[in-house]
């Protein structure tokens, strides 16, 4: 079976603002679409994403995850870069700390803490979504949660923006942003060689496992960065992303006032619907075929959660943002072994802030927005937003 190619970049800035029309023609070309630009096989569809990411051992993140493979080399055995035995040996050692059950007793606090933050953003009656709202909340839940020392902390969200840039092609965008990355390498290895990680946090979790000699000092810098990299901004994303939305959708906004045990299902869609992880690579480790495609061995895919989460194969009216749909097989956490470790700590609180929001507010008005060009991300850099209470 020949492969359809596609021609465009969809790492150009034009591309990466509007990524949904390029996702459309690349679902309607099919299954496994070549990406001349790139160099991969891209998958668009929802059924091939899921099965991939499902197959685990024929399709690798060791030197596949990343779009660059400069990249790929940095991060070569880490949580997000390894398979197989020890990618679960890796996930094991923290992954305990993010379960729903470890979780549960700091839900009175997060709600705390969304009443507060929601309740100073309200007073004032305009705000920054991004940077008055969601930062807030996730700087002072995750940086405590994860024993990420003081000193420092107003660095994390850039250097994790530059740490998904490096996730793209080696475009000029991923060329910039390797400077930066390391950074974050240099402020986790402080974290573990003067041991600046707070007691009681996940990052503690990592030297107690150097400590017993579970994990040599190398992979302990590794599992920091793991965690300190998507733990941030991509919930802040995720929040503003279903503010947006409800600013747009003002008839959705009043279900969820309605009945807020929506909240859970209104934020899955918004992830569904403005995926914020884009996409991520694999590697095929052996000749395999996809939807009858041969792809060689060696060959990278491109496993696109943000077009599934729109594949009107498998979507009813794929485009349109339902709070009562409640997609809760949608692909924007993954899927399969390298599933998000913390999506329940992003639920509990983007979950923790809507649901402060819908006893206060009736209506969001936003703009002058601005979007975020990230290689990997779907963000904002500013979602000014009015609210009538
Ligand atoms: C709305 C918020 C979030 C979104 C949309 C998101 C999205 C994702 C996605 C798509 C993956 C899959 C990677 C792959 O298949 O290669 C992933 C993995 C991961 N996420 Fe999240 N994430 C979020 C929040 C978080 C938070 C809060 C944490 C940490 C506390 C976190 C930690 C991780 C880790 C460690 C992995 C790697 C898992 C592995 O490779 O085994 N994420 N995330």
């Amino acid at each position: 079976m020949s492969v359809p190619v596609y021609t465009e970049d969809l790492y150009e800035e034009d591309a990466i603002l509007e990524p949904y029309p390029h996702y459309e023609r690349l679902r309607a070309l099919g299954p496994v679409v070549w990406l001349e630009a790139h160099q991969v096989y891209a998958l668009p569809r929802y059924a091939e994403v899921r099965a991939v990411l499902g197959d685990d051992e024929r399709f690798r993140t060791e030197d596949g995850v990343s779009l660059n493979q400069h990249y790929n080399d940095l991060i070569r055995g880490s949580t997000f870069a390894s398979d197989g035995e020890r990618h679960r040996f890796l996930r094991g050692l923290v992954a305990h700390d993010l379960t729903p059950r470890a979780l549960r007793p700091l839900s009175a606090d997060v709600q705390a803490v969304a009443a507060r933050v929601v309740e100073r953003a309200v007073a004032a009656g305009e705000f920054d979504a991004v940077n008055g709202l969601a930062r807030d909340m996730v700087m002072e839940i995750v940086p405590d949660f994860l024993g990420i020392p003081a000193d420092g902390r107003e660095h994390l969200i850039d250097w994790a923006a530059a740490n998904f840039n490096c996730h793209g092609p080696l475009n000029g965008r991923a060329e910039e942003a390797l400077a930066v990355s390391g950074r974050m390498a240099a402020y986790a290895a402080r974290m573990v060689d003067a041991r600046t990680a707070r007691p009681g946090g996940l990052a503690h979790s990592v030297l107690r496992a150097m400590d017993d000699g579970r994990v040599d000092r190398d992979q302990a810098v590794s599992l920091m960065i793991d965690y300190l990299v998507p733990s941030l901004d991509t919930t802040v994303t995720g929040l503003a992303a279903a503010i947006w939305l409800f600013a747009r959708h003002p008839e959705q906004w009043d279900l969820v006032r309605a009945d807020p045990a929506l909240v859970g299902a209104a934020f899955n869609e918004a992830v569904r619907l403005e995926t914020p992880v884009r996409q991520f690579g694999r590697r095929a480790v052996t000749g395999v075929e996809i939807a009858g495609v041969p792809i060689p061995a060696g060959s990278q895919v491109l496993v696109m959660f943000a077009s599934a989460n729109r594949d009107e194969r498998k979507w009813e009216r794929p485009t349109e943002f339902d709070v009562r749909r409640n997609p809760v097989d949608h692909v924007g956490f993954g899927y399969g072994a390298h599933g998000c470790a913390g999506q329940g700590l992003a639920r509990l609180e983007a979950h923790a802030v809507l649901t402060e929001l819908a006893g206060r507010v009736r209506r969001f008005e936003v703009s002058g927005e601005r979007r975020t060009v990230n290689n990997l991300m779907r963000a904002f850099d500013t979602l000014p937003t009015r609210v009538t209470v």
